[in-house]
């Protein structure tokens, strides 16, 4: 396929990667180094502070009733937490392009969704029919240009370096040549290429959808602020710590993420062969798991397998953790500090 080899350098990411030592090795280094229990209590003041500008910034506009574009604010700062995770400082839109960060992850999600006629008869990727494979080279370059500059920086202040971050320890793996493989620049921003699109489009388009179905269902958001009331109080803001006391929340979330998953298909290849629900799978099979159908059963429990927002076994999302945290906490404290309605030009029909 296109996709992986071009957004991937080939492959070298952990979405795309075959399962094997490489893969392995990248899984262990980014849950050490940057997805650890650990490391993510330790962001806790950051995610807080992050969460604190996106409510001081709509309280001003509340004041003076300016219409707002939530999702490019829930973008932005879903932006701006995994930038100052993952590069450890805030980057604004313009250092990557014009168009800014959301545009260029929904076009890269936008043309990774189209099937790519270039995929099947070999010939076809040549002529490159519906253009697709230009796009995406264009948008790579893009990004490529951006990771560069990242890691460029990250040498020149690398000596002087109190506090690492996961750039400069990628790249004190890559200058020990402690890896058991080849482990070049290429790797490094392919990694970070993942954890930016990985990160960015699925925690905001998942607490979107969860406002916006708030938003469709008034009785839902009463009952919510209720429990939010209860629980927190009208006198603070909502903290990590209450989350694990709002229940309501939680299934709030949860009902989101089955409505409205952000991946609605898996795709997944077999090792070997195996029989899977009595029918024979040859190794190298791929296999296309359709959520989405799963979760629109109206038999659906969500038990045995049957909710999995974040996958299931070796390929699962890594983050689960992090991403349930910051989803809940942004509709939490948006819930909490405001009332909303849609201006009086809009209905919300979907
Ligand atoms: C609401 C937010 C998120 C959702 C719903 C989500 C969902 C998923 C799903 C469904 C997969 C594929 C699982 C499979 O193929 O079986 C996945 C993989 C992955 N996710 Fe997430 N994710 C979210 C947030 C994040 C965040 C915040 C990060 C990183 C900081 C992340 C990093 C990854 C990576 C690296 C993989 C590939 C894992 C591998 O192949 O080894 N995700 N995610």
């Amino acid at each position: 396929m296109m996709l992986p080899q071009i957004l991937s350098y080939g492959q070298k990411n952990l979405v795309f990667a075959k399962y094997g030592v490489y893969w392995c090795n990248m899984r262990k280094w980014c849950k050490v180094h940057l997805l650890s229990n650990q490391k993510i209590h330790s962001l806790q003041s950051m995610r807080k502070q992050q969460v604190e500008l996106l409510i001081e910034s709509l309280k001003n506009e509340a004041r003076d009733r300016v219409v707002v574009d939530l999702s490019a604010k829930v973008t932005s700062l879903n932006a701006n937490l995994t930038c100052l995770m993952v590069f450890g400082k805030k980057y604004m839109d313009e250092d990557l392009d014009k168009r800014g960060f959301k545009d260029l992850v929904q076009d890269i999600l936008h043309l990774a969704r189209m099937p790519n006629l270039g995929d099947f008869p070999p010939f076809l990727g040549a002529i490159d029919l519906q253009g697709i494979t230009r796009k995406l080279k264009d948008l790579s370059k893009v990004f490529d240009e951006f990771l560069e500059k990242i890691i460029d920086e990250h040498v020149h202040a690398h000596e002087q370096k109190q506090n690492k971050d996961f750039v400069d320890t990628m790249m004190d793996i890559m200058q020990s040549g402690d890896a058991k493989f080849q482990f070049d620049r290429h790797h490094i921003k392919a990694i970070l290429f993942d954890m930016l699109i990985a990160a960015v489009d699925t925690t905001a388009s998942s607490t979107e959808w969860i406002l916006t179905e708030l938003l469709r269902h008034p009785h839902v958001t009463k009952k919510l602020q209720k429990e939010l009331q209860e629980v927190v109080g009208l006198d603070r803001m909502v903290e990590e710590s209450d989350l694990e006391n709002l229940k309501y929340l939680d299934m709030v979330v949860k009902e989101g993420l089955r409505l409205h998953p952000v991946a609605p298909i898996l795709h997944h290849e077999s090792m070997e062969d195996c029989v899977v629900d009595g029918f024979h799978l040859q190794r190298g099979s791929r296999m296309i798991v359709n959520c989405y159908a799963i979760y629109m059963d109206p038999n659906f429990r969500g038990r045995d397998f049957q909710l999995v927002p974040f996958g299931s076994g070796r390929r699962s999302c890594p983050r689960m953790q992090l991403a349930v945290t910051v989803v809940r906490l942004v509709v939490a404290q948006l819930v909490h500090c405001f009332e909303w309605e849609l201006p009086s030009c809009i209905s919300l029909v979907i």
